[in-house]
Order: C-alpha cells, then sequence, then structure tokens
C-alpha cells in the first residue's frame, strides 16, 4: 500500500550540507493494505518528518514515497491534490476551525473538493454517527471536550473516503482514557473501513494497544521495526529497549538495587530476567526449577501481559545454587523457549 525507499530529508542549509539539519536519511518502509502501522521515537527523531513526506506535506530530499502504486514525488500539483484526498490526516491539536460548527468543521474538506451541498450532508451525518457525535454537530470546537475534538478531526479526515489515514501523535493531548476510547475508535474505523492507518508517537503504549506493526526511529533513522509483539518480547535496539521500559516497568526500585550490588548478597546468587511467550507463560516454571534443580528462587519483580491478544511475561528473579545446577536450569529454560537474560546491577 505504500513503500518508502531510501527517503531523506534535509532542512535548510541553503545548499551548504554542514548547515542542514538531516532531519531523515536511509528510511526504507512498507506498510501494508489493511494494517494499523506505529512510527515511535523520541522527540526530534524524525516522525513528524516522515509522517508527512507520506501527503508531502514536507517535499523529500531524495528517495520515493509511492501510496497505492503511485509515485507521490512525480505528479504534478493537480495530480497532487487528487492523490491527497485518498490520505487522511489528524493532528495533536486536532487542527479545528473554531468560527465553523462540528459540522461544518467535517465538511469543510467536501466543500473544498466541489462537493454539492445534498451530497454533502448524506456524507457527514453518517460520520458524525461513526464517530459518536451526532447529537454535537451544531456545537463549537470551544464547547467540545478534547476526546469530542480530535472525534471531529477523525471524522474529518474521513469525509473525502481516503484509503489512509495518518494520525501525527493524535492522543497526545488527551487523557489516559481518552486516548484509549480514540484508540479503540481508531481500531473500529480500521477495520470497519480496511483503512491503512499509520500512528505516529513517542508513547509505546499506544502502539501496544493498537498497532499491528512498528518501525522504531531514532535520529532520522528506522533502528528497528517488526510485529509489534515481536518488538515488545525482543527488543534488539538499545532506544527500542529504552521506550519499552517506560510502559513494561521493568525497573526496580532504586533501594533493593543497592541492597543487590552488595558484594556480601550478591555472591552466589545469579540475577537473571526470564522471558516467556506463548505457552511457556502458562507453565509452572518457579516449581521445576526448585524441584528438579535444587535451586532458590527469589522472584523480585514480575509481570504477565498481553499484547496482540498473546501472553508474554517476565520475571526477574535472584537465582541461588551450586554453579553446575544453575546452569543446568538455565539450559532447561532455553530449551523451555524461555529467554534468560543476566542482569547487571552496581
Ligand atoms: N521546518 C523545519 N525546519 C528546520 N528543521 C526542522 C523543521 N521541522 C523539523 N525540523 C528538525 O528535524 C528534526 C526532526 O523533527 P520532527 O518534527 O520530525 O521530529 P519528531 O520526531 O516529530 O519530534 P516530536 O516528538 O517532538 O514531535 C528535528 O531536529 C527538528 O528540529
Ligand atoms: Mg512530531
Amino acid at each position: 500500500m505504500i513503500v518508502i525507499e531510501n527517503l531523506a530529508k534535509h532542512y535548510g542549509g541553503g545548499g551548504a550540507v554542514g548547515n542542514a539539519v538531516e532531519a531523515l536519511a536511509g528510511i526504507d518502509l512498507r506498510v501494508e493494505a489493511g494494517e494499523i502501522f506505529g512510527i515511535i521515537g523520541r522527540s526530534g527523531a524524525g516522525k513528524s518528518t516522515l509522517v508527512r513526506c507520506i501527503n508531502l506535506l514536507e517535499r523529500p530530499s531524495a528517495g520515493s514515497v509511492r501510496v497505492a502504486g503511485r509515485e507521490l514525488t512525480a505528479l504534478g500539483d493537480a495530480e497532487l491534490r487528487a492523490a491527497r484526498r485518498d490520505i487522511g490526516m489528524i493532528f495533536q491539536h486536532f487542527n479545528l476551525l473554531s468560527s465553523r460548527t462540528v459540522f461544518d468543521n467535517v465538511a469543510l474538506p467536501l466543500e473544498l473538493a466541489g462537493v454539492d451541498e445534498a451530497e454533502i450532508e448524506a456524507r457527514v451525518a453518517p460520520l458524525l454517527d461513526l464517530v459518536g457525535l451526532a447529537e454535537q454537530r451544531a456545537r463549537y470546537p470551544a464547547q467540545l471536550s478534547g476526546g469530542q475534538k480530535q472525534r471531529v478531526g477523525i471524522a474529518r479526515a474521513l469525509a473525502n473516503r481516503p484509503r489512509v489515514l495518518l494520525c501525527d501523535e493524535a492522543t497526545s493531548a488527551l487523557d489516559p482514557e481518552t486516548t484509549r476510547s480514540i484508540l479503540s475508535l481508531l481500531r473500529d474505523i480500521n477495520r470497519r473501513l480496511g483503512l491503512t492507518v499509520i500512528v505516529v508517537t513517542h508513547e509505546m503504549q499506544v502502539i501496544k494497544d493498537l498497532c499491528d506493526r512498528v518501525a522504531v526511529l531514532d535520529r532520522g533513522r528506522v533502528v528497528e521495526q517488526g510485529s509489534v509483539f515481536e518488538v515488545f518480547t525482543d527488543p534488539r535496539h538499545e532506544t527500542t529497549r529504552a521506550l519499552i521500559r517506560d510502559v513494561v516497568g521493568q525497573e526496580l526500585p532504586a533501594g533493593l538495587l543497592e541492597r543487590l550490588a552488595q558484594p556480601h548478597l550478591s555472591t552466589g546468587g545469579r540475577l537473571l530476567r526470564l522471558v516467556f511467550t506463548g505457552a511457556a507463560a502458562d507453565a509452572p516454571l518457579i516449581s521445576v526449577l526448585t524441584r528438579r534443580f535444587g535451586l532458590d528462587l527469589n522472584i523480585l519483580h514480575g509481570q504477565i501481559d498481553e499484547i496482540q491478544g498473546r501472553p508474554f511475561g517476565s520475571l526477574l528473579v535472584l537465582m541461588e545454587g551450586v554453579a553446575e545446577r544453575r546452569d543446568e536450569a538455565m539450559a532447561w529454560l532455553v530449551e523451555q523457549s524461555i529467554r534468560v537474560e543476566a542482569v547487571h546491577v552496581g
């Protein structure tokens, strides 16, 4: 559906490469029709630049952007305007017109496209139903909550019946509960309309709750991509790990870390993180380890979660016992498809 190849974007510099900001470099991405694709990264990573290159609000410095088989960078102005109707966009700060009612905000792209009044009524009313704002149609943006404003933004983005919806930090200005309701609306729209959705966010929770696949952007480059399950359960890049830590809460309390770092407590024990997925998540792991290998296991932190409907858990344990038996136990864990990571403290 969307194929991005070797995309680069520099800002400024006036030809003098030294002064230019290299916002994006060497980006390759494929987004399949009907999927929800997440783009995550820290502030300044280039997320907004990337998403704006997908509808050519920003012109790439190099590379190609194909949407539904059409090379956007090769289009003239009129063709590009037409191509953009296939791509809706929603924003962090909603970008509604304060002097227009809910209905008229949603109708605006249709007016601009020259759609007649009867047709506008016929198309806007069901969209307001879809986003749950039928009763607010005559209100003005100032009379709406943040979540309602974003619903207007979503309805407006859908007015031209796009095939792609771009969301740039669409929930970043909303509280957690409203965020969940907007994410569930986006998922609903994706399923019902078969729309391809690209979600830009700095919050891993949004990726976890909404997306099928994700790309991690760091300083203008894609450093990791894959299914959300893969990336969450087996992150490879340090940036990804750091972003996941925000959500998965693997940080130990400082006091505990301090105690573990003390030599007289840490000798003889190994601090391990066990990560288990699928069937292993249900196995009686700890009792097997203690019984079969005669080890003592002190569970310091544990959690179980579900990502894309699949169970995923992690345990932080202090494993104590005979060194040989510990090695056997670790080999056994690996055989059970449990990932074993040594954790270093101090
Ligand atoms: N119009 C511009 N002119 C010059 N530099 C820009 C412009 N827009 C963005 N940049 C720079 O490009 C880089 C990427 O910016 P971008 O807005 O894409 O990041 P982002 O990942 O969306 O960040 P945030 O999470 O804060 O929204 C930054 O270094 C930024 O300063
Ligand atoms: Mg941004």
